[in-house]
Order: C-alpha cells, then structure tokens, then sequence
C-alpha cells in the first residue's frame, strides 16, 4: 500500500450547493486539520460552526495508479461526510470522531480529477452524541487528516495484534491479518517483529484460503510495556504484494474486583478526563498539539487518561504508547439513548470502528462500550458489549454510568461518582454504587460539583485542590476500588446549559490554554520523575476573608520542606504527620510559620514563647478574635507578666506570620529529597511584574500537515509566582506564522497561551508585547513535504 497525504491545497465554503460536487468552487484556500468556524474564547454563539459547509480539492492521478485500487481515507469529520468524486457521490459517512475510507477505483480517471466532500456538521438527531444535551462542543469540518491509498487488487485491510500469555516464559504474539479477498490456500503470509529496526521474531504462515488468517509468533523474550517503562516493538506482516507494519506492546492489563492489576502487578488507576478540543479552533489540531497533551497528562503525574467521550487522534494515542500512559476509550455519547434505530445503528457501528481503528494500542486498557451516563438499555449494551467481545478477547470492557444499581452488562463497573460535595463523605460506599461483586473504576469524581478558575480567589483554589486530592486519597484507600479519574484535565467549551454562563466549563485542573491551576499540582504532586513543590498560597492575608489566611498546603514529592523567613531557618516540614495519608505524596499542611523565631527574639519565657506562637498561628486559621478567645487565659497572663498590651501581642501575627505595616516578609521553601536540596519557591509581595514566555519546541516541521507549538505566557512576580490576579492586555505579532487566535488579547489569571501554526520554511517570530515588557521568540520552520507523498 502506497499512502498520500491530502492535507494540503483544499478549496473550502461555508455552504453548500447540489451542484457543487460537479463544478469548480471558489471558497477559502485552507488546511487539513481545518475548523470549519473559529469561535471565541469564549461568550459566543454555538450554533456557529453547526451547519453543512463543502471542500473541495483537485489530485491528479499517475498512470502508475492504473493496475491499482484508490481509496480515500478521512480519519475524522464531524459529524457527517458525501465525499464526491468526479461530481459522483462515491461514499459516505456518519460519525464524528472515527476513521473511514471508501474505494474511488471506478470514478477515477488518469490526470486530474476532483474531490468534492460535503461536510454536515449540524447537531443531527441520526448520530450519537447527538439527539439531547451534552456538555462539550463537536466543532465542525474536516478536522484531522486525509489521504488516499493505493493498494494491491487483494489488500490487507487490517492486522490485529494480541499480546499473549505475557505473564508466563510461554509469551507469543496473536497476529490476525484481514486481507479484503480471501488468500490463495498456502499462500506465504510473512511476519516480523523487529526493535528498533532489528528482527527479533520471524514467521512464514501458509494461508488458509479465508479473509482471516490468524496465527502466533512465540515471542518469550518480550519485554513488557508499563508505565514507567513503555517498550514498544513494531510488527510488519507481508502478503499479496503488501507490507504493513503496526507498532505494539506486549502488556496484560485486568480490572478485578481487588483492584487492577497491570502485567500481573497491582497499580492504583490515577487518571484524568481529557476533551479534545482547543480554544478558538476546537478539535482542528495536528500531530504535535496531540502529542503536548499526552505531554501535559504525563507531567500531572496521571497514569490514565480517559478519552471523555470519544475516540482521541491516532497521535494522541501513539504519544500514549510512547509515553506509557494507560487510556481508556469510549464511544460517542452523553446521558441519552434514542430510540431511533439509525441512531442506535450508528451507535453500534462506532464500536466497531473504536476496536478496530485503535485496537494495536498498548496504551488503551478499556474499551466504553455505553454512552457515558446514560440509563440501562439492556437491548443496545448487549449488543455494544457483545461485538466488542466479538472483536477483542483481550480486553475488558467498561460503560460508564452515573445511576447507582445500574444493570452491569460489561466488565467493569465504570462509575462517576460526584459525592464530594465538601461534606465528609468523599466516595459512596462501594454498595451504594453496586451491590454487585464487579470491579469498580471511579470514572469522573469533583468536575461541576467545584467549577474554580484560575482566577477565583486563592481559598477557592485550594479547597478545589483539596478536593481532588480527598477523592484519590479515598479511591487509594480502598482495596476494592481499581483507581479514580478526575473531572478533568483542562477547561473546556461547552453549550448554553452547562458551563458558567460563557460557554465554558472551569472545570479542569488547567484551564483551556492546558495552563495550571493550583489542583493541577496535586496531580503533578503524585509522581516521582522530576521534583514537585507548589505552596497554596501567596501569602497575602487581604485575599482572605476576615483575613484569615486559613490553612496553607505544600504539594510536594519531596521527603521534607525546609522554610525560611527573610534567610531565616523558620521549620522543617514532613509529609508523613499528615492527613491524606492515603496519598502517595499527601500534602503537606504548613502549620507552623513561626518556628522557634518567638523564643529567640523576643524577651519572653520559652513557655510564654510556646503560648504566644499558639495564639499567632491559632490567628491564622481562625482569625484575630476566636483566636484570643481560645487563648485568652494564657494571653491575660503573658500581658501582665510582661507589660504587653494586646496590639503588641497582635503585631507579633505581623512579625511572625504575615500582616500589615511590617517589613516585607520573604518565604523561602525548600524541597529536599534523598538529603539533596532540589526545588525551590520563593514568596513575597509584587513589587514589579516579570514576563514569561515559554515556546514548548523551537523548531517547527511542515510535513504531513502544518505544524504548531504552544506557546505559555506568564506573568509572575518578581519571586517567580503566577498572579492570578493579572489580566493586563497582550498583543501577539507574527512573522511567518499564524496565531490561531486573537492576536490581541490578555491574560487569564495571570497566564495564558498561543498556538501559532507554519507557514512558510524559514525563520519565524512570535513577538509577545504587554504594557510591562516585550519578548520576540525565534523559530526554525523546515519544509519537508517533499520527502512524503502528496498529490
Ligand atoms: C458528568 C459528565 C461529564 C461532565 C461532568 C461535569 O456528569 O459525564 O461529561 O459534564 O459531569 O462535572
């Protein structure tokens, strides 16, 4: 098979006419990924991508092409395609977020020929998600890649791989090979599995005269894919003049009703929710803004992501592979089943079009074989769960519902379980969620139950840090649990129903711009890669009701946190004393700001020192006046034996944790881990605002598609902290490169970020300018588009 990207050069119209397939139309030169409407960032009307839009784009086809047969693939419009060729309707297809092709053999002539796709991205009541609510957006247009294939009279249409056996020294690879005609008895099916180039494992397979053939390769000196070490093999299969090759990883994975057990191991699930779309261009993003994502789950720590509610890109999930991220993926839906049998049809078609396009990926654990959060329908979730067995005997599957004592038709008990409304109980008992003896997998836990932007204030913040932090803790707890995935990884755009009255669901622990918040670094707290330490707050008590400045909290992997007050050693901090302890890195709550400061600075008693450091921080958490009457006894003492009057004893609070009028105090948090001093925050007042501009790659690579980068913009203090409280304006100037976006903007909570996408091959400048400081960015852009097929 011969494969051409069609990525380039496509005529596009925001309508569409009858006659269009048979004419040459004149329309917007545009891109594959395309959106067929930017919206805004937010406030915006959803009904503006949802309408039938038309591409159109000429190929010329070689005379080479003559013996062969040509297909079209799409691997995802939304949400309905006609794809024309030469003004003929060649094939179609409804659903948005999975792969088709179609065979274009007999409308193709040699030399120049037109490609016409109607694109129908209306909220049509036929095609789940569709047909009720739903919170998120689908966007519309042809939105990941095309191409055509050019293959043999009989071809391989696809290759299943199966780990097998892969706990014992008899481990083998189940290989399937579906080729469109059936193979010639005895005909030589000749099977690779090669590292890194190299050839570990060979076969030659004597067909059976069938269109599936299925034999093992014994492969006992595999090494298994695993999160913290996802090794990856590739398999190549010839047969009827064609080469395939899929990469693959040799892994078990079981959910148990005692938890999942990955390669035999038990491995508590941490995972988060991932929509696909973006700000501004929705779900239109190319390889590498798929693979900054995987990118970002991995950095927060997680080793899950569920892929809410649909199929993700292939890059995302090779990057998943890659990285050693586990997925667990679903079909299309939200809370309702319709009883219209196209729509259910079209339902049961996209598990088989999820299996069968993402089967050959390590990463993914579960298959979501019922629209998320819907009631029981016995009659279509026997037969989702049905075919998916049918499919794949090597993984389970899961349905995610939210209705307690739901019939269990799958595998897994897949539950979204928004307890956590603040009160003491963080999860519903096991029983509560079924009384059955099944494996339960939390699915969804916090999301609208504590909507928190990166603005709100900091008490907000941290309760929605904490939050999270008490549903894994309590998901780690239980042994008959296999793990817990947060609501969700990034905010996102929504319809008019959900969301905070702007089209947007702050319900992410980053917000759309994939940019932390505070939550984000429970998660990132989680993992042992690279050091961690965020401290809750800035410190300033004016944030603070009444101001209190309550309970402060040090996310950190590292073993103790040393602080410091202006250069002074105030305490050392443990994460061990502390609750959460379920966590594998709690928390730690900073209760103790003063140290021995009191005892060796002021002319006191050690006793009197110890009452007066109780009472300071007794402030803290509880404000200046049930502080003294909690400690009034001890304080009525200390006043009369040291002739203090109570504003002095208060101006202590100043001194020795944080107040008005005093000297500027400077924190200083140390992270140690293994005795080794290895991350540092700093804290203190504003005094002028620092620009931050971090390019996640400088070297961009026109290719199958254009490229992008992200682009993160901070504004920080001069300690180096985020203000949250900063929405100074931004203006974006591009040169040879276009910001997918506005190009005059502002900040968000302080940060915010810009994808820019190629143009041109050469130097490329993104200049970031605010009213306190201007930076210009370089970029290289290679061109190399010549060294792939295009027609
Ligand atoms: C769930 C739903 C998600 C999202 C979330 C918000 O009920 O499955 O898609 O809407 O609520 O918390």
């Amino acid at each position: 098979m011969e494969k051409y990207h069609l990525n380039y050069g496509w005529i596009y119209r925001s309508d569409f006419d009858d006659s269009y397939p048979q004419i040459a139309i004149e329309g917007e030169l545009v891109d594959i990924p395309h959106c067929n409407s930017m919206v805004d960032y937010n406030n915006f009307d959803e009904k503006t991508y949802q309408y039938v839009s038309c591409y159109q784009r000429k190929i010329n086809i070689p005379a080479s092409f003559a013996q062969k047969r040509v297909f079209l693939r799409f691997e995802a419009v939304m949400c309905y395609a006609e794809v024309f060729v030469n003004g003929e309707l060649a094939f179609f297809h409804s659903g948005g977020y999975t792969a088709f092709e179609g065979e274009i053999t007999q409308y193709i002539k040699q030399g120049e020929n037109t490609l016409t796709v109607k694109v129908d991205s209306r909220e049509r009541e036929d095609i789940p998600p569709f047909g009720n609510v739903i919170d998120y957006l689908t966007y519309g247009g042809i939105y990941r890649e095309v191409s055509l294939l050019v293959r043999e009279e009989n071809f391989i249409k696809n290759v299943f791989i199966s780990p097998l056996r892969v706990l014992s020294d008899k481990k083998a690879v189940g290989v399937k090979v579906v080729t469109e005609k059936a193979l010639k008895e005895g005909e030589t099916i000749v099977c690779n599995i090669e590292d890194e180039g190299q050839i570990l494992e060979s076969v030659e397979w004597r067909a059976k005269e069938s269109t599936e053939n299925e034999f093992e390769i014994a492969f006992a000196k595999a090494v298994l894919w695993e999160p913290s070490r996802p090794k990856l093999y590739r398999l190549t299969v010839e047969v009827c003049g064609e080469k395939v090759s899929e990469t693959f990883g040799m892994r078990i994975a079981e959910f148990t009703k005692r938890g999942f057990y990955l390669n035999g191991k038990e491995s508590k699930i941490l995972g988060l929710n991932r929509h696909q779309s973006f700000p501004y261009v929705g779900y239109a993003m190319p390889k590498s803004a798929q693979e900054e994502d995987a990118l970002k789950l991995k950095e927060l720590g997680v080793n899950l992501v569920r892929t809410s509610h649909y199929v993700n890109s292939r890059h995302f999930l090779e990057a998943c592979d890659k990285l050693g991220l586990m997925v667990f993926t679903e079909i299309p839906g939200w809370q309702f089943v319709s009883k219209r049998e196209d729509w259910r049809a079209n339902a049961i078609e996209s598990v088989r079009e999820m299996i069968e396009e993402c089967y050959n990926h390590p990463s993914i654990v579960l298959w979501g074989v019922r629209i998320n959060e819907s009631p029981d329908d016995d009659e279509l979730y026997r037969k989702t769960n049905a075919l998916a067995h049918a499919l794949d005997k090597t993984r389970q599957t899961g349905g995610v519902r939210c209705i307690p004592q739901s019939k269990l038709l799958e595998d897994v008990y897949t539950f979204n379980d928004f307890t956590n409304n603040g009160a003491k109980m963080k999860l519903m008992p096991k029983f509560i969620v079924t009384k059955l003896n099944a494996p339960l997998l939390i699915t969804e836990h916090n999301g609208h139950m504590f909507p928190t932007k990166s603005f709100d204030n900091e008490k907000r913040r941290t309760e929605h840090a904490l939050r999270h932090a008490e549903v894994i803790n309590q998901a780690n707890k239980r042994k008959n649990t296999c793990g817990a995935i947060g609501w969700c990884m990034s905010d996102y755009n929504t319809h008019k129903d959900f969301g905070s009255g702007d089209k947007i669901c702050y319900h992410g622990v980053t917000d759309m711009f994939r940019m932390d918040k505070q939550a984000a670094f429970v998660y990132k707290s989680q993992q042992d890669d690279i050091p961690v330490l965020e401290v809750s707050s800035n410190m300033e008590i004016g944030d603070h009701d009444a101001a209190k400045l309550g309970d402060v909290y040090i996310y950190t992997n590292c073993d103790e946190v040393k602080m410091y007050k202006n250069d002074a050693f105030v305490a050392s901090y443990y994460p061990r004393k502390q609750a959460l302890k379920a966590l594998k890195h709690p928390p730690i709550i900073l209760n103790d700001m003063i140290g021995n400061q009191i005892e060796k600075n002021e002319k006191v008693s050690k006793r009197a020192a110890k009452r007066l450091k109780k009472f300071c921080l007794s402030i803290a958490s509880r404000g200046a006046v049930p502080a003294a009457i909690r400690n009034l006894l001890p304080l009525v003492w200390i006043m009369g034996r040291y002739r203090l009057n109570f504003a002095a004893i208060q101006d202590m609070y100043g001194k020795y944790v944080t107040g008005w009028g005093g000297a500027q105090t400077n924190f200083r948090f140390e992270g140690i881990k293994n005795g080794k001093s290895v991350v540092s925050v700093n804290k203190g007042s504003v005094m002028k605002k620092q620009l931050q501009v971090r390019p996640l790659k400088n070297e961009l690579v026109i290719k199958d598609t254009y490229d992008t980068v992200k682009v993160e913009i901070r504004a920080l203090s001069d300690f180096g902290n985020v203000l949250p409280y900063c929405f100074d304006a931004i203006t974006l100037e591009a040169e040879n490169l276009e910001v997918l976006g506005e190009t005059s903007c502002a900040f968000i909570g302080g940060q915010r970020a810009v994808w820019v996408k190629t143009l041109n091959a050469g130097k490329a400048t993104l200049r970031i300018k605010t009213g306190f400081a201007d930076k210009t960015i370089e970029f290289e852009v290679k061109d190399e588009r010549k060294q792939i097929n295009i027609l």
